[in-house]
């Protein structure tokens, strides 16, 4: 695994130009953008953190905080609120017992409340890492965060 320095030495002309491609690589690395990873890519560009996070939290997909193991989206846009989500929300929150933004103290859940994942016809929905459920219920919630646990036992 590089580290933040290898990142940086990718882009040796050092340009604002490439602000945004350093982020995309060091979420793609470390999975976040740590505060210290944010004032060594500032002070790498002569930028001021605070411009980077205002650039950062424009783009959605940028993260602050690590992910657990079983990185949970779970969609909060319009179409799935109409179909209860936020029963499955509080569903899976009752059964890993974390909140938005937060992670288990075992580093194996975390939840992230999304907007639309573009499956309206099909929600409510969630994803565990890249992999998508539909049609949610409370019960197959349950179903599906247990099969998670599981695997860990
Ligand atoms: S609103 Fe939930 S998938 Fe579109």
């Amino acid at each position: 695994m590089p580290n933040l320095e290898e990142i940086l030495e990718k882009y040796p002309f050092v340009q604002r130009d490439n602000l945004i491609s350093i982020l995309q690589d060091v979420q793609s690395e470390f999975g976040f953008l740590s505060e210290e990873a944010v004032v060594k890519v500032g002070k790498y560009l002569d930028l001021p953190t605070s411009k980077i996070y205002g650039v950062a939290t424009f783009y959605h997909h940028f993260r602050f905080k690590t992910k657990g193991k079983y990185h949970i989206r779970v969609c909060n846009g319009s179409s799935c609120h109409v179909n209860l989500n936020s029963q499955i929300i509080r569903e899976i929150e009752k059964r890993t017992e974390v909140k938005n933004e937060e992670v288990t103290k075992d580093g194996l859940f975390s939840l992230e409340e999304t907007t639309c994942m573009a499956t309206c016809g099909e929600g409510p929905v969630m994803a565990v890492n890249e992999e998508y459920f539909t049609n949610l219920t409370i019960k197959k919630v349950a179903e599906i965060i247990d099969s998670f646990k599981r695997l860990e036992e």
